[in-house]
Formats: structure tokens, sequence, C-alpha cells
């Protein structure tokens, strides 16, 4: 049976083993994480595009993420939650430690933010709420998806934002959608674990969107890796199932 790995275990991972991380969203997908030994879950707001086909993240709400982080709870009673605040839920230190605290009694035991903001972080951490830092390519707040980091300027100032994270005590940093050789820079410049999404192979663990590893959605990140093509199984399904009913092939009538 999988045991429970705290923030300070998953953080003692660095150098020793590459760290899994998926997002979940509902109890039967994290049942099944949690059956195959993954480390880490995220209950991103990837939620809102990925499952409610919402444009942006930014239209996904504290009451959706407390749920989703319940359900997951209940599908996975033994895997480490990171619930990710949503846009705006961290604001400010006083907000932001109301929502997590919120996340925690739904059942979370961190949580993420984008952006190193920096007295939000310090808030949290004196109230002994662990916390994932996220840099790189910031959904909440950039204006489109493109790759972050390519020029020098933008590449120093992920560096120092990741940096401050470490410095500030985060126990994860998650790097999205920046080039390879910075992804292993900042892995070797930070003490902390870098989780990378999009970061090269460098990075000290992987996270990815649990619809892009199933095959499940409309697009596909370039970085991502498609494990399965779920859709395809699903429309066959459906349309073996409505050529069913229509030909009376199901259900059967009953013997009884
Ligand atoms: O919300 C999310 O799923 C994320 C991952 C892309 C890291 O932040």
């Amino acid at each position: 049976m999988t045991t429970k790995k705290s923030a300070r275990e998953l953080s003692s991972l660095k150098g020793k083993e590459p760290i899994t991380m998926l997002t979940a969203y509902t109890a039967p997908i994290a049942r099944c994480l949690e059956n195959a030994g993954i480390d880490v879950v995220l209950v991103g707001d990837t939620w809102g595009m990925v499952e409610m086909g919402f444009s942006s993240t930014r239209q996904v709400t504290m009451d959706q993420m407390c749920d989703h982080i319940a359900a997951v709870r209940r599908g996975a009673p033994n895997l480490h939650i990171i619930g990710d605040l949503p846009y705006g839920s961290d604001a400010d230190p006083d907000i932001a430690l109301k929502n997590a605290r919120r996340f925690l009694e739904a059942g979370a035991d961190s949580v993420k933010l984008e952006g190193p903001k920096i007295e939000v972080i310090e808030r949290l951490h004196e109230a002994q709420v662990d916390v994932c830092g996220h840099t790189g390519l910031t959904p909440q707040t950039s204006a489109n998806f493109k790759q972050v980091g390519k020029s020098a300027p933008e590449a120093e100032r992920v560096m120092n934002e990741a940096k401050t994270l470490a410095r500030l005590g985060c126990f994860l940093i998650v790097l999205e959608h920046i080039p390879s050789e910075l992804g292993r820079d900042i892995s070797q410049a930070v003490p902390v674990p870098t989780i990378g999404i999009g970061a090269g192979s460098a990075c000290d663990g992987q996270v990815l969107v649990i619809n892009d590893l199933l095959g499940l959605g409309y697009y596909w990140p370039p970085f991502s890796k498609q494990y399965l093509h779920l859709d395809k199984l699903i429309t066959e399904a459906a349309q073996q199932y409505a050529q069913e009913v229509k030909t009376h092939v199901f259900p059967q009538s009953s013997k009884r």
C-alpha cells in the first residue's frame, strides 16, 4: 500500500530519484494514480480548461477547487495532494491564508501558487502551510501559452524567481514551458526539487496534466506525451453501444 509522502519527504528526493507528479480532478482517476504509485498529485486549476472547456484558468473558483480536492482525497486517501490556488485566491497574504486553510480542510496537504509572491509565501509558511512554487509560464497571468525564458533577460528573471522561491522555503518548484537548458540550469542552481512541465529532462521530477497523458481532449501541448488515446476509445465504445441499442443487441432480454 502507498504511504503518503510529506512535503519534507518529497523535497528530500532531490538527487536521489525523479519525482512523479500528475494532475487529478476526480476520485476514480485519483484512485488509479494512488494504485500506480505516483509520488504526488496536483489538483490543478487546469481542470477549468481540460474538463470545463474554459479558455483560461482564470474562470476557476475556490468552491470548485475545494470540491475537486475533496473528490481526489476520497479517491486517494494515501497520496500527497497539492491544491492549486486559483486566480485571485492568493491576492494578498490574508486572503491566501484563508483560502489555503479551506484547501487543507477539503483534504489537501499543501498548496501551489504561481509567481514569486513573497509576502504571501512567507505568511503561509508562518502558518505551517507547505507551499509548492511555480515559475516559467504562469498561465493565470500570462497573455498567451508561449514558451518563456528564451531571451537572456527573461531567462534571468525566471532563474531569479526560482531562487527566490527556494530561498522562501518552497518544498517543490514547478517549472513550466521554458527551454531545457534553463530547466537544467535552475535545477542545478536551487536546492529544492524542480518539477518540469515542458522544461526538459534535467528537472528533478516531471508533471503532466492527466488529460494530456490519457489523450482525452482536443489539443495537446507540444511538450506533453499521450500514453493512451482515450478520446478514440470512448468514441468507439459509444459507437458500439449506439449500434447495439439500434439493433436490439443491448440490453439482452432477461431470462429470469
Ligand atoms: O494547474 C495545473 O495543472 C498546473 C500544471 C500545469 C503544473 O499548474
